[in-house]
């Protein structure tokens, strides 16, 4: 293909700077998404012969990648494979998410114990509904696959479903022992929210779309959503039960809902759904006070860790998912997703390549700043300007790759300790050989909110 090459060209000559992106020409669109995929992947070495399958460099220590960014990041090399076409990267990832899945199929490997969200393993689902849903290829049949994998991970988090506090909602973390299991957040809650709001349409089973109703009633319950401004908040503490709101707001909390809202009124075509996913666009407009995506708690400060640097993949994908789920929304979103893929190419120019990709999309140079999530959230608001040549996710009654199984996850435990597979002297050892991996748990996604409760 003439953009592969071109890329390749590209990638070969000094002298390059800045992505040269012209939004209205396809291959152009190609190109950029090319040239930043290779830059994140620069960065992952679990493919090569002794490394560990998913893991990013650092996996579960505060100076690397949270084990979650992993699993986020195959999802966005799905997306890339789905609007480009490109399958570079299909068996990399295909690899990583089948390796990390865990005895119980469960995305909850022993390994990721000492910092386990509920919304850490919801990312890696989420990515396996993706996989389902953009008619990725199966896994080999003796594998697990990619819907009852959802299927199980949402058993799970429902068995966790918590109401002797604050009338239900998901603690953030799976384990007692971790920093953040006293906190229900908006991530957390909103994940299962999108999950169950996404498996629904998938599948036409009404038991998730009441569970998504479920949630998302929690998460209003408890004010996560502004009453007044649809702004989405971070959590809230059970220890006063959730009576108090921490008011950081990150775009992926917001990205999560609308998206989940988006696939509900896709499936009920209901007005009231309509009207949350038009609030919720209107809350949103926090996250491009000057057209373009921006993750306000953090950019400006230049203090956002690995996790957040991340979270405009996410926000730029759910958004643009959004607009093909729920039609209405295209108006307003486009112009949004356009003007940050603009401002995106201008940032990056950075590094010994001339294209490496920081983080502030409105500035007009490079922002000194370079890693996995940088390049992730670039390369998904390139995938987003090829929306309109590509069909929509995968509705009941289209043809699905990936066949449901109602029965997965039909022996979920309820688990506030870690599986039988694990015992707790293991556990011990871990946390006593990583006592910062241990301490800095709670540094995980959203970790500023531990400094500001
Ligand atoms: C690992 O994946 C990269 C693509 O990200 C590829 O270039 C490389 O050849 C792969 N290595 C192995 C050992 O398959
Ligand atoms: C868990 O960690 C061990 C030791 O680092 C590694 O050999 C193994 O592959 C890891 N398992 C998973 C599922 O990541
Ligand atoms: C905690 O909050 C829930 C609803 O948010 C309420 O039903 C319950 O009565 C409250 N419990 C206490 C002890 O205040
Ligand atoms: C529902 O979403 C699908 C894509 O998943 C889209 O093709 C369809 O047009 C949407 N339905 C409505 C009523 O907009
Ligand atoms: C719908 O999903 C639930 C939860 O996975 C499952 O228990 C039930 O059997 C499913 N119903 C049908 C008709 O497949």
């Amino acid at each position: 293909m003439a953009w592969q090459r071109l890329a390749a060209a590209s990638l070969l000559a000094f002298a390059v700077s800045a992505i040269d992106l012209d939004i209205n020409d396809p291959d152009s669109v190609k190109h950029a998404a090319f040239i930043t995929s290779h830059g994140m992947m620069s960065y992952y070495s679990g493919n090569e012969s002794g490394q560990t399958p998913g893991y990013l460099p650092g996996s579960g220590t505060p100076e690397g990648y949270y084990w979650w960014e992993g699993g986020a990041m195959f999802g966005s090399l799905i997306d890339y494979w789905y609007y480009t076409g490109d399958s570079t990267y299909n068996d990399v990832l295909t690899q990583g998410m089948l390796f990390q899945v865990g005895v119980d199929e469960n995305y909850q490997p022993d390994n990721a114990s000492t910092s386990l969200g509920n919304d850490d393993q919801a990312f890696w689902a989420m990515s396996a509904m993706k996989a389902a849903e953009l008619r990725f290829p199966n896994p080999p049949e003796d594998k697990p696959q990619w819907v009852p994998l959802v299927q199980t991970v949402f058993a799970y988090q429902v068995g966790r479903w918590d109401t002797k506090t604050c009338g239900g909602g998901l603690r953030w973390q799976v384990f007692q022992f971790n920093n953040g299991y006293d906190y229900k957040n908006a991530i957390s809650t909103g994940c299962l929210f999108n999950m169950a709001s996404r498996l629904g349409k998938y599948t036409g089973n009404s038991t998730y779309l009441d569970w998504a109703e479920k949630a998302y009633d929690w998460i209003k319950s408890v004010d996560l959503i502004d009453p007044k401004t649809y702004a989405v908040y971070d959590g809230v503490s059970v220890t006063d039960n959730c009576t108090s709101l921490n008011r950081l707001q990150w775009s992926y909390n917001f990205g999560v809902l609308l998206y989940g809202a988006a696939c509900m009124w896709n499936v009920t075509g209901s007005d009231q759904w309509k009207k949350e996913v038009t609030s919720l666009l209107t809350g949103g407009q926090v996250f491009w006070p000057k057209g373009v995506l921006k993750e306000v708690a953090c950019e400006d400060s230049a203090n956002c860790n690995n996790d957040q640097k991340s979270f405009k993949a996410y926000t730029s994908d759910w958004m643009a998912e959004t607009a093909k789920v729920a039609p209405f929304t295209e108006p307003t979103i486009s112009p949004i997703l356009a003007a940050s893929a603009k401002a995106a190419a201008v940032q990056c120019s950075g590094g010994n390549d001339g294209v490496t990709c920081g983080m502030k999309w409105g500035q007009s140079t490079w922002d000194g700043s370079a890693g996995v999530g940088q390049q992730m959230a670039a390369m998904e608001i390139f995938n987003t300007q090829l929306a309109k040549y590509v069909a929509g996710p995968i509705t009941n009654g289209d043809s699905g790759l990936s066949k449901s199984d109602p029965n997965a996850g039909n022996s979920a435990t309820t688990d506030a300790q870690p599986s039988s597979h694990t015992s707790l002297i293991d556990m011990g050892d871990k946390a006593g050989a990583g006592i910062l991996t241990f301490l800095f748990a709670a540094t995980t996604i959203g970790g500023a909110v531990w400094v500001s409760l």
